[in-house]
């Protein structure tokens, strides 16, 4: 079954307009409906040309655009595919007709460059609003083929993002038709998967996600609820240390037990050299880090991955293996965040900093788009590389990831 909201992408594709902009909740039945009709109006209209599909990223691009639409028994039985994984190109044939389709990653470099060499007949950029606009401006150049046609969908994000400026706020004087989706729209979601994902978000990210608008993140970055702060200490589990690296401004460590899909960090280690007045080396820091593991057996310790001479020595000494964590700010700041609101996460009483921090990490309103200010983000930071770099391998069940 499809939904009439659907339908009217699988419409746009007859009709006059130039583009279509699907905006909206999570998990609405955007992208899988869009990948459909796209492919459906490039081959019905043209035949041996190439077709850009843009995700955040070419990995993101290929895991929920390309494998989801080449394993759908409609693709299959309608149309002859070919992925070729190492040119990241999709080849379809209907009969004579014959289409490329080339996957590019909005975030990656290497797509900028090869994009400014292909000449396109139409573009779909899903997640637009995780893209840099001069990407997505370039892709678009790109698009000479006399009848083309460009399809967006993405999340809200603030409204003072260029693409909300640029395209939706002009989509009449664009000639785009603009569709706004909600998790009603998408026929396959249960009323309890429904809930289950309301339970995920809160504050501006609820606003967006569930709510689908276009909303300022402002205030506190993030809502610690009162059951994530606990005065337990799991009796066993697997222990981690995560750490943000600070000579002048604050080190912060913590250590992490997690059992089955919950993660408590049970204590931590902060140190400010500004505050005491006094730099510690590297040395000292590692120490510090041999005294907050406690001879507990600790898999890894995940650090930030700027901080190359501290990562040098722990690797030296032998005792801990490192993992360089994933440092993509907003993405895992919205992980934490989801993680903290369902409990997945928790912070032990005794660890005062992340508590004092949770209450003190802001937005910054005044930014043209997402931005936290820089201030009481230390121990923010470790909790984030955490969740990002661990338990995101854990947990799959944040819909953006
Ligand atoms: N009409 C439908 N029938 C069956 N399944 C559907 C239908 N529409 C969407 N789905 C399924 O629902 C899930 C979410 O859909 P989709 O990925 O298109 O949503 P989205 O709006 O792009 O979400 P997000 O904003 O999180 O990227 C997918 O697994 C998709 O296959
Ligand atoms: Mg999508």
């Amino acid at each position: 079954m499809i939904s009439d909201k659907q339908k009217k992408i699988l419409a746009f594709g007859y009709s006059d307009y130039d583009a279509v902009i699907c905006d909206g909740a999570v998990r609405s039945g955007k992208t899988s409906i869009m990948a459909v009709a796209f492919v459906d109006w490039a081959m019905r209209e043209f035949s041996g040309v190439r077709f850009g599909i843009c995700g955040k990223t070419i990995e993101s691009c290929v895991k929920n655009i390309i494998i989801p639409f080449i394993s759908m028994s409609y693709a299959k039985r309608r149309y002859k595919l070919k992925w070729r994984r190492s040119d990241r190109v999709l080849e379809v044939w209907s009969g004579r007709v014959k289409n490329t389709f080339e996957v590019f990653g909005g975030k990656d470099e290497s797509s900028f460059a090869l994009i400014q060499g292909r000449t396109l007949a139409g573009l779909m950029l899903d997640e637009v609003v995780l893209m840099p606009q001069s990407f997505v401006m370039q892709a678009i150049a790109r698009c000479s083929v006399e009848g083309t046609k460009i399809w967006f969908s993405c999340n809200p994000e603030s409204p003072q993002h260029w693409f909300y400026k640029e395209w939706i706020l002009k989509h009449e004087e664009r000639n785009a038709l603009y569709l706004h989706f909600s998790m009603e729209d998408n026929p396959s979601l249960s009323k309890e998967t429904i809930k289950r994902y309301k339970s995920l978000y809160t504050g501006a990210f609820y606003q967006r996600y569930i709510e689908g608008k276009w909303t300022v993140a402002e205030g506190l970055v993030y809502d610690l609820p009162s059951g994530a702060v606990t005065d337990e200490i799991p009796s066993g589990g697997e222990y981690y240390i995560s750490c943000d690296y600070g000579t002048m401004n604050p080190f912060s460590a913590g250590l992490w037990c997690v059992s089955s899909d919950t993660a408590v960090r049970i204590s931590e280690y902060y140190y400010d050299g500004r505050a005491q007045k006094r730099q510690l080396t590297d040395l000292d820091y590692y120490d510090a880090l041999v005294r907050l593991a406690a001879d507990k057996p600790v898999r890894c310790v995940i650090i930030d991955p700027s901080a190359s001479s501290f990562i040098a020595l722990i690797r030296q000494k032998g005792q801990f293996r490192v993992k360089k964590a994933d440092n993509d700010v907003l993405s895992g700041i919205r992980r934490t965040a989801s993680y903290l609101q369902t409990e997945k996460i928790k912070i032990h009483s005794g660890c005062e900093n992340a508590i004092r921090e949770f209450g003190l990490y802001r937005w910054d309103c005044t930014a043209a788009c997402d931005k936290v200010i820089k201030e009481n983000d230390h121990a923010m930071d470790d909790i984030r590389y955490f969740c990002s770099t661990v338990m995101t391998k854990r947990l799959k069940h944040t819909p953006l990831d």
